[in-house]
Formats: C-alpha cells, sequence, structure tokens
C-alpha cells in the first residue's frame, strides 16, 4: 500500500501509542524508597553489560516525566505505555506499600490525562525486587503469590485510571534470556530452571488476572508476549522440524496454557522435564479469560540446522542489534494466530528497531527506522484484512534508553537523547510517526 493507502485503512477507533518501561528510562534508582531490582544487581555486576553502563540515570524520566508527556502529547498519539517498577512500590516485593513510589506514577497518570493520553500499564517489565531474589526469584513458587498480591494493589489504586493493565511483558525473555543463558538478569545459565521460571511466570499471570478481577478494576486485562514466526532455511526436513520446535518452544509454549490450557506436546516430547513441577490446578489457573493480547513483534527466527548455518538473506537488512528486518513475519504470524487459536483483540505493543543515529546540526534523519514502520503497519493492515482484530500499535520506543545488556549503545527510539545533557531530539521517524497519525485521524 501507499503511504496515502494506508493512512485511510486504520479505523478511527486504532490506538496509536509509544512504549518504554520503568528500568529502562526512569533512573531514581535510590530515591524515595525505591527498593533494589534484580537489575540494579545485574547491571553493577561487572562484565554484564557491554558498555558497563547501569540504569541509575537512564533518561531521568522520574524528574521530566512532566516534560516526556508533553514530548509524547507532541507526536499526536493517543496512548503511552510504560511500565511500574515493582520494588518502587513496594520495596522487598512483599509487605508494605511505598507511598511515594506509588505518588510517582500517580502524578504520571495524572499529566498523561492531562493531555488526553490513554494510560497502558505494564506490571513486570523485568525488575524484580532483589529481596524476592533473594528467596529464589521467580524459581521460587511463593514469588507468584507475591505478584498477585502486587497486582491487586495496582488495580485497586489505579485500575480506573488505565486503559489496559498487562501482567508480564515478553516472559519469554524472563525465563529464557535471564535464567537459561544468563544474558539477562539474574543471570541464571540452566535451562531446567528456565523452564520452571516459564511456568511461574504464567502462573503469577493467571493469578494475577484473578486478584485483579476480584478487585473489579475496569482497566481491560492481558499480558504482553514476544513471538516470532520460525522460518526452516531449507526445505530438509531436520529444518523444518527445527523451525517447528522453534514455534512451539517460544510462541505455543506461552499461548496454549493461556488459552487452551495446556503445554504444546511437541515442546514437552523435546524438553528435560525431570524437575518441572506443575501443580494440579495450575493450567486451570493460567487459562483465564483476557481481554486482550499484547505482541511484540521484532524480528522473525531463521531455522537452520546446517554447520555452518544457513544466514537468512536478509533482503531488507537487520538492524543494529543484528535482527533482520522481516515485515511479512508479522502478517504471517498474525494470520497464523488467528487461524490457531480464540483470540481476544490485540495490540501490537512493540515494534521497532535499533539504529545507530546521529545527532547532526540538531537532527537525526533516520530514514530507515520510517521505512521500517510503514512497512510494518502495511504488514499489519494485511494481518487485519484477513480478519486478525488488531486495535492498536505501540512503537517502541519514545526515546532512546538503556537497551539492557546492550546498555546505551543500541538506539530504539523515535526521540535521541543526549545522556550527557539528557536534551531531548525529535528524529525525523519521530516526525513521520506524528504525521502519519495526524493523517490517519484526520481521514478517520
Ligand atoms: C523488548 C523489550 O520489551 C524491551 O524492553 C526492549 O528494549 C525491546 N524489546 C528492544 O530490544
Amino acid at each position: 500500500m501507499q503511504n496515502s493507502e494506508l493512512t485511510q485503512f486504520f479505523p478511527s477507533s486504532f490506538t496509536w501509542g509509544v512504549a518504554t518501561s520503568a528500568y529502562q528510562i526512569e533512573g531514581a534508582a535510590n530515591e524515595d524508597g525505591r527498593g533494589a531490582s534484580i537489575w540494579d544487581t545485574f547491571t553493577h555486576t561487572k562484565g554484564k553489560i557491554i558498555d558497563g553502563s547501569t540504569g541509575d540515570v537512564a533518561c531521568d524520566h522520574y524528574h521530566r516525566y512532566a516534560e516526556d508527556v508533553d514530548l509524547i502529547a507532541s507526536l499526536n498519539v493517543d496512548s503511552y505505555r510504560f511500565s511500574i517498577a515493582w520494588p518502587r512500590v513496594q520495596p522487598l516485593g512483599e509487605g508494605a506499600w511505598n507511598e511515594a513510589g506509588f505518588a510517582f506514577y500517580s502524578r504520571l497518570l495524572d499529566k498523561l490525562y492531562e493531555k488526553n493520553i490513554a494510560a497502558h500499564i505494564t506490571l513486570y517489565h523485568w525488575d524484580l525486587p532483589q529481596a524476592l531474589q533473594d528467596k529464589g526469584g521467580w524459581l521460587n513458587r511463593e514469588t507468584t503469590v507475591h505478584f498477585a498480591e502486587y497486582a491487586a494493589e495496582v488495580a485497586r489504586r489505579f485500575g480506573h485510571r488505565a486503559a489496559t493493565i498487562a501482567t508480564h511483558n515478553e516472559p519469554w525473555c524472563t525465563a529464557n534470556l535471564g535464567h537459561g543463558n544468563g544474558q539477562f538478569a539474574p543471570g541464571m545459565a540452566d535451562l531446567k530452571a528456565a523452564i520452571q521460571v516459564s511456568h511461574h511466570l504464567l502462573l503469577s499471570h493467571g493469578l494475577a488476572i484473578q486478584a485483579m478481577r476480584a478487585v473489579n478494576s475496569p482497566a481491560k486485562l492481558g499480558i504482553v508476549l514476544n513471538q516470532w514466526t520460525a522460518t526452516p532455511a531449507t526445505q530438509s526436513a531436520a529444518d523444518i522440524h527445527m523451525a517447528e520446535l522453534e514455534y512451539a518452544r517460544s510462541v505455543q509454549w506461552f499461548m496454549d496454557p493461556i488459552f487452551k490450557g495446556h503445554y504444546p506436546q511437541l515442546a514437552l516430547d523435546n524438553m528435560d522435564l525431570a524437575a518441572f513441577s506443575v501443580y494440579p490446578d495450575d493450567l486451570k489457573n493460567i487459562q483465564q479469560p483476557i481481554d486482550f493480547l499484547g505482541v511484540n513483534y521484532y524480528t522473525r527466527v531463521f531455522c537452520s540446522s546446517d554447520e555452518p548455518k544457513i544466514k537468512p538473506e536478509g533482503k531488507l537488512g537487520f538492524n543494529d542489534m543484528g535482527w533482520e528486518i522481516y515485515p511479512e513475519g508479522l502478517t504471517d504470524l498474525l494470520v497464523g494466530l488467528h487461524k490457531e487459536y480464540k483470540l481476544p483483540p490485540i495490540y501490537i505493543t512493540e515494534n521497532g528497531m535499533a539504529v545507530a543515529d546521529q545527532l547532526e546540526h540538531g537532527k537525526v534523519h533516520d530514514q530507515v527506522r520510517t521505512d521500517f514502520i510503514e512497512m510494518h503497519l502495511d504488514a499489519l493492515a494485511s494481518a487485519m484484512r484477513q480478519g486478525v482484530n488488531v486495535q492498536g500499535y505501540f512503537y517502541w520506543s519514545l526515546m532512546d534508553n538503556f537497551e539492557w545488556n546492550s546498555g546505551y549503545a543500541k538506539r530504539f527510539g523515535l526521540v535521541y537523547v543526549d545522556y550527557a545533557s539528557q536534551q531531548r531530539t525529535l528524529k525525523s521517524s519521530g516526525v513521520w510517526y506524528r504525521n502519519f497519525i495526524a493523517q490517519n485521524v484526520l481521514h478517520a
């Protein structure tokens, strides 16, 4: 579709947004009673973060939130997705609430309301209170109960001030990068632990949904999953099997329990389940009706069993993280999900790319990011034309920020952040997004 056709495609009710997360932007790590999280511990451990950086200051959003909300409003978006730092509102992850922490999010919600921007809250974007990690973290079943209590408290306080509340962001990452290969906090490298953690994350999601329903939160409730299609490099049986297994272990592993009440057999058949502990009611607790599904889409996974591995051609290139740019994957993924599951409305809760942007004469020219967004919106439109119910799109991210173990080296923002001065500069992609939304709204 041409840009002009694309702007006329999306319905007037379509949600346009930008997304961030607490540890990646807030800073103020030791202020107003915030407790330590596993990401504080991890970033302060030598060798874990590529550039040795931490989220201690990040984008200083904790102090600049009002200016940042003005920036969000200037983009013409109607929605903002952010996360609450659990240790900011409950420093130990159990017991006492920290009123100063809740007050920060209340100020943020006030400012969003003033600007007519709907709030989309994520409860867990990876910053587990360190005190809970000291008791075993997500490997300890008790953490699921604490998480549900935290979720209920947020829903009680903010459920009427938010459009949506998502339990987890990308539990695949917490399980596999946090516990399977050690790239993310808490830095554990144990595949069996990763499987158990994924189960506890799902269980905590189900318990949290029930706890939030019990306080009659008017916000729509759901979860955000990172998903991809898996492409076999060749049509060999080995490559096809590898791709099916990859899809089962990543997408279906989280989708099946939530929507079908069981784990995917193919994944179970190929896993070491020796220490996998699932209680009789767990799957019933996980399979709770949800009001929306958040999908984060960045790239596809290319599956080659050959050595050396066959690499994707990358027709459209790769982003600065080395991820292939593959918009069709978004159409394929969504159409596939639509066929396989009885889905609630979907939000694309993240989509974006890292670019080695340069600030030159006060400007950032990132045409490649504009092209990326346009191609993905086109792919999204194609899925919607095939019957997938998608209600919104959030670009990741509002601004450059702390990209986990890649530190500040990777820039995903529509807004460039000069970390020395904390100056924000709208990139050319941001200008494009702003105009695109304006045209869309005009037409709609
Ligand atoms: C997914 C995560 O939710 C977000 O925190 C991260 O920055 C982006 N992907 C980009 O890697």
